[in-house]
Order: C-alpha cells, then sequence, then structure tokens
C-alpha cells in the first residue's frame, strides 16, 4: 500500500466550515447525521436489473476461520481456474500445474497467473439465448508471491525466475461454457489468450510519443511492454475489458535518492520484486521514464486474440484501482477511476466523442479524447470535478507541467495543486446506471487523524480508519455533471469495539476494509472484504473472521455475509452471466503470509485451499457460484 502524498493542498476540514469541523472531530455523529436519508437509491446494473423481487434471499453465514470456502445455505461454490492451470492457447502446449511450483517461464506463459483479481465475464454471443453459457472469462493477475510462485523462492534469483514472475502478471482470456449445471475451461480455444508484463502494447491519448514516455528499447514512446499490477477491472459497453495498474511503483528500484517525481509516486532504492537485477529496464537510473510508461488503464479487446491492448493515457496515470464506465445520455463514454494508495485521490473521465454501435472497432480511439477531472468532496455534502486541463489555474509550465500529457503523467502532482480531496484509499466503483448513484470503497487508512499528514474531512471521517467506508455520489444533471451531491453508504466496523471510529455503522453483518463492489441480481450490492493478513481476526478486526463477500440491500443498508473465504485470502473480482444465475468470484492470496511472502520451505503454512494435496501448495482461483435450484444469485 504506496504511501506518498505529502502534498500541502487543503484537507477538506481545512476549507469546512469550524462548526462543522467540531462535529467531524467530535467522533460519528456527524458523519452518521450525513447518512439520514440517504440509504434509499441503489440497484442493480442495468443488464441485471428485474431479475427477481429485491432484498436480501438467503440465510447469512457466520465468521468462520477455517481453512475451507463457505458459502450461503442452498448454493454451492466449487474452485474452477487456478493458478497454474493452462488457458488453452490453440496450437500451443497445455502444461499442466506442478504441485511443487517447478513449472518454467515459458509454461507459466500458457497459464493461468498468479493472485487473480478483477474479472468479467463476456458472452460470446451477447443476447442470444447462450449467453449465460458459453462466454470468456477475463481476469487480472495482480501480483505474486514469489516464495509460493518458485520451488526454491528467492533462492539463487535468475533471469528464469524473473521471466516466470513476469509471466505469472498479467491477464488471462479463458473461453468457459456451461455443462449441466458445470462449468468448464474450453481448451484448446482459439479465443484463450496471456497477456503478461512482457506483451506489447500501444499507446493512446495526449501522453503517446511524449518524451517523457521514450525509452531507449522504444524511442517513439508509443510501444510498451507489458502490463503488471492488474488490480480491478471493468468492462464497457462496447465490449472491452478495462484493467487499472496499480502498484507499479514496487517493481521498480532507483537510486539511492529518489528524484522528487520518483517519491511522489512511492519509487524507492529496493523494489519489492527483484526484477531490475535481471531486466534492466526496470532500473530508473538507467532508464527513468519506464516507470511513466506504467500505472494507466489498459484496454483489451478480448474477442480478438490478436488485438494490441492500449494503454489509454487520457485517463489519466495513476495508482488505478480499476476503471468502471458510465454513460450519459447522448451516448458518451464517462471513466470513473481512484487510485488506491493513502491520501490519494478519484477522478473522473468523460469522453469527447459518442460511442458507436460496432464494438472495439467502431470505438477505437473513444477513451483517448476527452477531459480528465479530479474530485474534491466538500463538507456540505456538495462535490465538484476539477479539469486536469493544460494552462488553466496552476497546470501551468510555471508549475512543472509543459503540456496535457505531462499533466496526465504526473496527474497526482497535477490534482495535489488543484486541491483534489485525498481520500482513504479508493478501491472499487460500482455505478447504479439508473439512479446513478456512483459508489467508491475507501478500504481504511490508519495514516489518517489529528497531527497527521491529513486530519479527519466530512468524506474520510474518521481517525486511525482501521475500518474503510462505502462513498457514493449523484452527479448533477447528467454523468458529466459539474458538481455532485455524495454521502456516505456504510462506515464499515464492528459494533463491539471500544473505540469508537472502529464501531462503523453497519446494518446487519458486520464487516471491515470493503474492497470490491459490484451490482448484482435483485439489485444487490456485492461487497467483498480485504483485511490485510497483517491485522486479520486481531484486535478491532477479531470478530470478522476470513476475508468474505456479503451482499447488501441499499434500500435499508443491511448486509448479509454470503461466503466466506479460506485463511488468508481476500474475496474479490465478483462478476455475474447475464441471466444472474452464475456468480464468478476470485480468491486471491490464500495461505499468505503476514509478511506478504510465503516461506518455499513451508508453501502450506496457513492455507492449502483449494486443493488440499498433501505437497501442494494453496493458489489462487476462480470459484463458481450457482443456487442448487438454478435460482438467481442472492435470492
Ligand atoms: Fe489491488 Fe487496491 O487492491
Ligand atoms: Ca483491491
Ligand atoms: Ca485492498
Amino acid at each position: 500500500m504506496e504511501d506518498s502524498n505529502r502534498s500541502s493542498n487543503l484537507s477538506i476540514h481545512e476549507v469546512s466550515d469550524p462548526a462543522r469541523r467540531i462535529v467531524l472531530r467530535g467522533g460519528l455523529a456527524g458523519a452518521l447525521a450525513s447518512l439520514a436519508g440517504c440509504a434509499t437509491s441503489g440497484g442493480p446494473g442495468l443488464a441485471l436489473r428485474g431479475l427477481g423481487g429485491g432484498g436480501l434471499g438467503f440465510a447469512g453465514l457466520q465468521p468462520s476461520t477455517d481453512d475451507r470456502l463457505l458459502v450461503a445455505p442452498g448454493y454451492t461454490a466449487t474452485p474452477f481456474l487456478a493458478w497454474g492451470e493452462p488457458v488453452g492457447v490453440a496450437g500451443a502446449p497445455m502444461p499442466a500445474f506442478r504441485d511443487d511450483a517447478g513449472n518454467s517461464a515459458a509454461e507459466q506463459a500458457l497459464q493461468l497467473g498468479m493472485h487473480h483479481d478483477g474479472m468479467h465475464y463476456f458472452p460470446l454471443e451477447p443476447g442470444s439465448s447462450s449467453a449465460s453459457r458459453r462466454g470468456l472469462l477475463v481476469m487480472n493477475h495482480e501480483y505474486v508471491d514469489d516464495g509460493l510462485l518458485h520451488t526454491t523462492g528467492l533462492a539463487d534469483w535468475s533471469a528464469e525466475k524473473v521471466a516466470k514472475s513476469q509471466a505469472a502478471h498479467g491477464i488471462s482470456v479463458v473461453e468457459v461454457e456451461l455443462n449441466g449445471n458445470r462449468w468448464q475451461a474450453v481448451r484448446p480455444s482459439p479465443l484463450a489468450r496471456r497477456i503478461t508484463a512482457t506483451t506489447p502494447f500501444a499507446v493512446g491519448g495526449p501522453a503517446a510519443g511524449h518524451p517523457l514516455m521514450r525509452t531507449a528499447a522504444d524511442p517513439t514512446g508509443t510501444r510498451v511492454l507489458g502490463t503488471f499490477a492488474n488490480c480491478a477491472a471493468g468492462m464497457t459497453p462496447w465490449g472491452t475489458y478495462l484493467s487499472g495498474e496499480e502498484n507499479f511503483q514496487d517493481y521498480f528500484t532507483t537510486a539511492d535518492t529518489p528524484t522528487r517525481d520518483e517519491q511522489r509516486w512511492g519509487l524507492r532504492k529496493t523494489g519489492w520484486y527483484g526484477w531490475a537485477a535481471h531486466d534492466p529496464r526496470f532500473d530508473t537510473v538507467r532508464h527513468p521514464n519506464e516507470p511513466h510508461r506504467f500505472g494507466w488503464v489498459v484496454e483489451v479487446d478480448p474477442y480478438d486474440p490478436t488485438s494490441t491492448p492500449v494503454k489509454r493515457t487520457a485517463l489519466g496515470r495513476a495508482v488505478h484501482e480499476g476503471a468502471w464506465v458510465a454513460v450519459t445520455k447522448d451516448g458518451r463514454a464517462v471513466v470513473y477511476s481512484g487510485e488506491d494508495a493513502v491520501f490519494e485521490y478519484i477522478y473522473r473521465f468523460v469522453s469527447r466523442d459518442r460511442i458507436r454501435p460496432g464494438g472495439f472497432k467502431a470505438n477505437r480511439e473513444l477513451l483517448d479524447h476527452g477531459t480528465l477531472y479530479v474530485a474534491r468532496f466538500d463538507a456540505n455534502g456538495r462535490g465538484r470535478w476539477l479539469p486536469l486541463r493544460h494552462g488553466e489555474g496552476p497546470l501551468t509550465a510555471a508549475n512543472g507541467f509543459d503540456d496535457q500529457a505531462e499533466v496526465l503523467i504526473k496527474a497526482r502532482q497535477a490534482s495535489d495543486l488543484l486541491g483534489a480531496t485525498k481520500m482513504d484509499r479508493p478501491e472499487w466503483l460500482a455505478i447504479d446506471p439508473q439512479s446513478r448513484w456512483v459508489h467508491c470503497t475507501l478500504t481504511n487508512n490508519t495514516d489518517r487523524g489529528p497531527g497527521a499528514r491529513a486530519d479527519v474531512d466530512a468524506a474520510n471521517p474518521r481517525a486511525n480508519n482501521t475500518m474503510g467506508q462505502i462513498i457514493r455520489w449523484r452527479e448533477d444533471g447528467d454523468f458529466d455533471g459539474d458538481g455532485f451531491e455524495w454521502n456516505h453508504l456504510v462506515l464499515a466496523g464492528d459494533p463491539a469495539n471500544t473505540r469508537p471510529e472502529a464501531r462503523g455503522n453497519t446494518v446487519g453483518d458486520a464487516f471491515g476494509s470493503p474492497d470490491t463492489i459490484a451490482f448484482g441480481p435483485r439489485g444487490l450490492l456485492w461487497i467483498g472484504s480485504d483485511v490485510s493478513t497483517s491485522v486479520l481476526n486481531q484486535g478491532e478486526n477479531a470478530r470478522f473472521g476470513n476475508n468474505q463477500l456479503l451482499a447488501c440491500d441499499t434500500a435499508t443498508r443491511t448486509t448479509r455475509r454470503f461466503l466466506v473465504g479460506p485463511v488468508h485470502c481476500e474475496v474479490t473480482g465478483v462478476c455475474f452471466t447475464p441471466d444472474g444465475r452464475t456468480m464468478f468470484v476470485n480468491i486471491q492470496h490464500p495461505g499468505e503470509m503476514p509478511s506478504g511472502r510465503s516461506s518455499p520451505t513451508a508453501p502450506r503454512r496457513w492455507s492449502n485451499w483449494p486443493d488440499f494435496k498433501p505437497t501442494g501448495r494453496p493458489r489462487s482461483a476462480t470459484v463458481v457460484v450457482r443456487k442448487d435450484d438454478g435460482g438467481v444469485i442472492g435470492s
């Protein structure tokens, strides 16, 4: 979790009225008051609207610390696609997973990557009777645990190990089909694909070709090798997949003292992944512009395995959790995103042009032209979108921005100067296209508080915020409105905690550290928790059990625990088939060590899910959830 915002732009409490400030500092009262009357909206995504009545139709689970996957009564959850299974690329080998992690880098490049995260289901024939039976499952592999990825972990670190680590990152496209009541991968498939940290990408938008994007290997600044740190994912109305490049800073090493720009982006002398030791482009002393080529939203056409994915620079560079699309009444795309780091920002991009019929081919440049904004949440329940336009306000050459491309490449610094609101680690967004409320999880921020870099504010109202909150806003007029109203759907927490700021205001089953959110059938908002392994089932998180998936009826704000993951996992990537009768969800990093890196001599120290083989190791995996009576998920 990246933490580099030392900017002096005012936190909201500094620009709000003093009386309000006192209320907020006094505890939860102000935030609770702001909830009254704000919990009546929300609803399903358009595609899933109308599937069954509203409300929570299942019986909830108790918290669990067991090393197994639990799902609500009447449902079955089946591990499906695990790290190391072949994706089924046609005409290529299909190497099986080796329990000792002995697969080579070349084999890994044909297998599902590690640490599954954001995911979407793309019907092969949208709108047809087979739409919910045959499709492509597209998912991110956010990062790797080198202690589990290689038989001997970090020992004898080599070019082969770096290559395997790079091959275990990125995105998988797997063709899947429902046979009877069982989902299966179609192998081989002409549509199966791996995109890794070495796959060629095009660069679109204002930063394409800019001097800050050029490197020795790419003097044009238009062709980047790879994507990594891909966290959450969105799906566009024109049938493409948007993936956020999140913690890219961890892959680079800098000089002893990072440059000021590198410091603002959290780059440091010793990266976490050790790629620079055998791949010099990750050494910023030798290749100072390489980090500028990451931190983008990337767009993939999953229906064309020969297509070149694109980095969309018009959406700004950030530690992007993901990107989620709404559509204005006149057909323009609005892309929301946030960056998951303490005191960073929430962004919105509004396209210049309208979406055209004809899929990706007809919308190839749609996300290259438009305006990027950053959010300011005011204390009166209103907010403003601040445009990141070169030449306007402080975004001038005198302040270090030579042109629009530099504004986008240095979107954090631009947002600092614009006075955007420093948030408590924005993670996923979920948009209700009918009510137009845009929800965003702010997972936690233990750095916030009096005397810290930023004090509490109206949108981020708790000091030492161990629990997180879900904020939501609705634009004035259409999705491109200049201003918005906002409130909190919920402050996460456990009512049994002694510290008032850690109690929250959940109704129903309590949870902490919301991360994944998505609207699903019956208008339910699904919430995945990601309490860090280092504090899981301890202290203020002691009563939550393992990380879990809950459903929230936004009309009553009631949350109910639907699925509990195995030990030390995170539950993420929830998505549905169009009929709402299959849920796909990802179990990420089961058995993760609290330090974040496993021991190769004790891979089963914490978990052995999902295989439970005596000589195996825990593996991230997709899980298929079906209702035993074939009904809609959540009923
Ligand atoms: Fe990759 Fe912010 O979670
Ligand atoms: Ca996340
Ligand atoms: Ca998280």
